[in-house]
Parts: structure tokens; sequence; C-alpha cells
């Protein structure tokens, strides 16, 4: 279902790649977003990150998951994403093998060919999701992984879509759809990847006592902030 039905802000709608392409000079700013989903990932317990060779990021966006994924010792990291302005602020950091603008969902790159594929806060804007699994499934080597950060749809079912500050001033939100975690579950186990762990954040204590939006993100910041909310994370591992 669109997440404009339960949208409380109504701020206008921008396509992927218009909403995505006018964020990108400033979507490293909203510091919050590594708040969000880093500890996250660092939770994850299954996963040796430092014995990874390669690492599919899809939705790479502008490396802000593969810096995290390069820290923990990944090897190598290539990049696919939809949006061209995203892909050259990941260009720019330098860190990935290859970076290919292409959708998600019918990648370039090789199949079996990586140890894990991540995807991060991209999820929520596929019109379906059974062909994100697919593409994962093709591309991990027996026994990888998938790790993918959603936003939560608690946030999306409250009213608050994906949302960010324009050069103007003006907020704008970014097209998507409300999944359960059903839905991936069920999208997941049809291409026969079997759920290890999920995680969660929402509002916590931790998340209340974060320092203050930065100057950088500048009086974005509390809009931004409630706009990506805190996301989910699950972790599923291939098994055919
Ligand atoms: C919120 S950003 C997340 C970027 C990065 N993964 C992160 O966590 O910071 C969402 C990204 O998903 C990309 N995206 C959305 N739909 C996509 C698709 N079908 N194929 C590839 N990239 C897509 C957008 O262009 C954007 O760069």
């Amino acid at each position: 279902m669109k997440a404009s039905v339960f949208d409380q802000q109504h701020s206008p709608t921008l396509s992927v790649q218009e909403g995505y392409t006018a964020w990108a000079a400033t979507y490293d700013e909203m510091k919050a977003g590594s708040l969000m989903d880093y500890p996250l990932l660092a939770r994850i317990q299954a996963v040796a990150w430092g014995q990874l060779e390669a690492v599919a990021d899809l939705a790479c966006g502008t490396g802000r998951t593969g810096v995290w994924l390069k820290e923990h010792g990944v090897r190598f990291l290539d990049g696919v994403d939809l949006t061209e302005a995203m892909l050259e602020q990941a260009r720019a950091k330098g860190i990935y093998r290859r970076l290919s603008l292409a959708d998600l969902r019918q990648t370039p790159l090789s199949a079996h060919s990586y140890d894990l594929v991540s995807v991060g806060l991209a999820d929520e804007h596929l019109p379906e999701l059974l062909p994100l699994y697919q593409e994962a499934a093709r591309l991990v080597r027996p026994a990888g992984y998938l790790v993918l950060v959603g936003y939560h749809p608690f946030f999306q079912l409250s009213g608050v879509p994906t949302t960010f500050e324009q050069r103007t001033g003006e907020p704008a939100t970014i097209e998507g759809y409300v999944y359960l975690f059903s839905a991936h579950v069920q999208a997941a186990n049809e291409c026969g990847w079997l759920l290890r762990e999920l995680h969660e954040r929402l509002i916590d204590e931790a998340w209340i006592a974060r320092p203050s939006a930065s100057p950088a993100s500048g009086s974005s910041g509390p809009r931004m902030l409630a706009g990506r909310g805190r996301p989910r994370k699950r972790l599923a591992r291939r098994t055919r």
C-alpha cells in the first residue's frame, strides 16, 4: 500500500529519482541517519564482517552504509543505485570497487559473487518486495547473507513518510510503500532466504539522549529526523 494513504505531513511528493537528486548534496549532513542504523548493524551476531571478501551494497546512495562496512573490515564493495547524484557522493568517498547506475531489482552485478548483500533504507521505495529478494538471492554465494535495514512501518503508519528539506527550506516527501514484516518474510521465504535475526529500533532512551542536530543539518534537522524515523534491520541467510 502507498505510504501516502497514511501521510499526515502533506508535503509535495517526488519520485525516487527526483527526491534523491534533490537530497543528494545534503544527505550526509543528516548525521542522525547513522545514529539510527549503525547501532542496529552493530547488533548483528551472525556476520563476521572482517571475513567478508565481497559485499554488494544495493541502493548504496551516498555510501553511508558502505563507510560502516569498510570500517568493519569488508574487503571489496560494489554499489548500485538508481540516482546518479547519490552515486556521485558515493564515488567521492573512494571506498567502492565498482559503482553502477541501475535498479536494485535487476543489477549488472555477477551472479553468486558476493558473501553478503546489503540493502539500506530503500525497500520502502519499491512497489513490490519479491524482486529485491530474488536479485539478492541471485547475487550471493551459497550460504551468503542479506542484511536489510529499512524504515520502520510504525512511522509510516503514524503519518510520517520519507521526508527531507529541500534547498528552498520546503519539506518534500519521496514516494513510498508500507510493508509489514510478514510481507518481507513471505517474499524472502519464496526466494529461499531463512530469517536469522530481526532487530528493531523505535524511539528509545538512547535516541532521546542523542546530541541535538549539528549546525550542518540546520533547521531541517528535526523535520528530517522525524521523516526518517528509526529503522528496522533484518538478517537472512540463503539456504538453497
Ligand atoms: C534513503 S537512501 C539510502 C542510501 C543508503 N543505503 C543509506 O542507508 O544511507 C535510498 C536510496 O535508495 C535508492 N533507490 C530507491 N529505489 C531504488 C531502486 N529501485 N534501485 C536502486 N536504488 C534505489 C535511492 O536512489 C537512494 O539513493
